[in-house]
């Protein structure tokens, strides 16, 4: 007999013929009721056990994280929670779990407890929602760029340029760490290695998407990328996953555009088609802020925010203007930044970007027109010759949710940039070919997934947005 998943199962009408399902124990109480979840869904489906004519030593075996096969008939329920339930005519044990050494717990577990048995959280119901949102978004994601004419590449996942040329990469090497061959030099003669070059994990699809666009017009990647930056934030992985839009025929404003819909789009998506999981976590979040003092606790309930951010135009203001406003700012003037502010031409630390978007505006914050020294190679030139066509895009608790521009497309002032970096030109020479035959204006954007996950969920550690996290001392699993 074909099981039913649980969540098709509660939203059906009684039937007198039998069903099947299939999942895992969440409790079992006064030897009677299961709660048993397929993770389908958040909500369990309730088992109703005849026990007074089952052999106790089957009844022993049904403990929390045992995995069941059960048979019977869905009726409505004659208690509190739930429409409909399933009374027992027969069950088996699929899978036994021991309760003294099972790790999930029926009670609350921390999430450094629970981060540590990442192979077995997503069990819980925190994790459930958790993934099962994330899943959606990133369906959402190719659903948006699909609506709107976008052709989706897979760009390489080893490669032999450093997009960023923040020098953050990861080496993929087939050398014997032990004895490598050596150059006359003494360095590592990367020739033998197996691509006979020296090459990396990407930090980034954009140079290879940019070749696409500038052949399919409308493209994005989504893909993982790796970055060795060694900041132990809440905020930052080594391993994650970005999604990257390149647009041929398209300038900064465009992309500003671009961006704003695609987060109000998906975010809105999880509100319209989600909202289970969504109440779930934003219900779990109220409780967690009651044990905070006051001002700490949040404004706005997790819809509410997300709301927010559908419903507002973000606000859109340039590099200098910003300086202005956080030169002038009460931290900036009571010294309680860590970074000061006192010139234009500083880099924007998080404090600074939160203190724009949590403070001053209130909504979320596009910045533009960076400084030229502290963004990448590949930013469009201004004709002020000192700011670049650069976007960062500041979301509340969040930071930077994302980061584009409109490329530099004149082949004369790109290859001036290269080498005042000292950026060998034949490494870039098929980069360098886009502006040599058919360049054109074309802009895209870089959304760190796991930001945006953050953001919809509430969760407060990107650690905790991801199946298994690689960060700094870890990758287990
Ligand atoms: O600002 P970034 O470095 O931009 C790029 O890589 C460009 N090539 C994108 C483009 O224009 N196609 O990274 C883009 C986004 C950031 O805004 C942030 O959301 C996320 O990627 N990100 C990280 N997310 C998690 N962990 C990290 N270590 C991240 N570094 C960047
Ligand atoms: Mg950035």
């Amino acid at each position: 007999m074909k099981h039913h998943a649980i969540v098709t199962l509660l939203d059906m009408q009684p039937t007198p013929s039998d069903v099947v399902v299939k999942g895992w124990v969440r409790t079992f109480r006064g030897n009677r009721f299961i709660a048993l979840n397929d993770g389908s869904t958040l909500r369990n489906l309730q088992c109703v056990i005849d026990f007074e004519n089952t052999d106790t030593n089957l009844l022993k075996r049904i403990t929390t994280g045992a995995a069941l096969s059960v048979q019977g008939t869905l009726v409505e329920s004659q208690g509190a929670g739930q429409r409909v339930e399933v009374q027992v005519s027969q069950f088996e044990v699929l899978g036994d779990s021991d309760a003294d050494l099972y790790p999930i717990q029926p009670k609350k577990h921390s999430f450094e407890f629970l981060r540590e048995n990442a192979h077995l959280r997503v069990r819980t119901n925190t994790f459930g929602a958790v993934m099962r949102l994330r899943s959606a978004l990133a369906f959402a994601v190719h659903r948006y760029f699909n609506e709107k004419g976008f052709f989706n590449l897979h760009s390489p996942i080893i490669t032999g340029s450093d997009a960023e040329g923040a020098g953050e990469l990861f080496r993929v090497s087939h050398l014997d760490p032990k004895s490598p061959p050596l150059q006359d030099n003494g360095e590592v003669d990367f020739s033998k290695d197996f691509f006979g070059k020296e090459t990396h994990l990407t930090v980034s699809g954009q140079l290879e998407a940019e070749t696409f666009a500038m052949a399919l017009s409308k493209v994005y990647t989504f893909g993982p990328t790796f970055r060795a930056e060694n900041s132990n934030t809440a905020r930052h992985l080594a391993e994650f996953w970005m999604i990257e839009p390149e647009v041929a025929f398209m300038d900064l404003s465009g992309n500003m555009d671009l961006a704003e819909d695609f987060l109000k789009y998906v975010i809105n998506d999880m509100l319209t088609n989600h909202a289970e999981d969504l109440t779930f976590l934003e219900d779990r979040l109220i409780q967690e802020d009651k044990s905070k003092p006051e001002r700490e606790r949040q404004a706005m309930t997790l819809t509410e925010k997300l709301k927010f951010v559908v419903e507002n135009n973000f606000t859109r203001l340039s590099y200098t203007e910003a300086i202005d406003i956080l030169k002038n700012s009460k931290p900036n003037k009571k010294k309680t930044f860590k970074y000061p502010i006192d010139a234009w031409g500083a880099d924007l630390q998080s404090e600074h970007e939160r203190y724009l978007v949590e403070k001053h505006f209130e909504t979320p914050v596009i910045l533009f027109d960076y400084p030229a020294h502290i963004k990448a190679f590949y930013m469009r030139l201004n004709e002020d010759q000192k700011t670049v066509r650069a976007m960062d895009i500041l979301f509340p608790g969040i930071g930077e949710m994302v980061g584009g521009s409109q490329r530099e497309e004149r082949l004369d002032v790109l290859e001036s940039k290269i080498d005042q970096l000292n950026i060998p030109r034949e490494d870039l020479d098929w980069y360098l070919d886009l502006r040599r035959f058919g360049t054109a204006v074309h802009s895209g954007f870089g959304l760190g997934f796991e930001r945006l996950v953050m953001f919809v969920t509430g969760m407060s550690n990107i650690r905790d947005v991801i199946p298994f996290p690689r960060t700094p001392g870890n990758a287990e699993f």
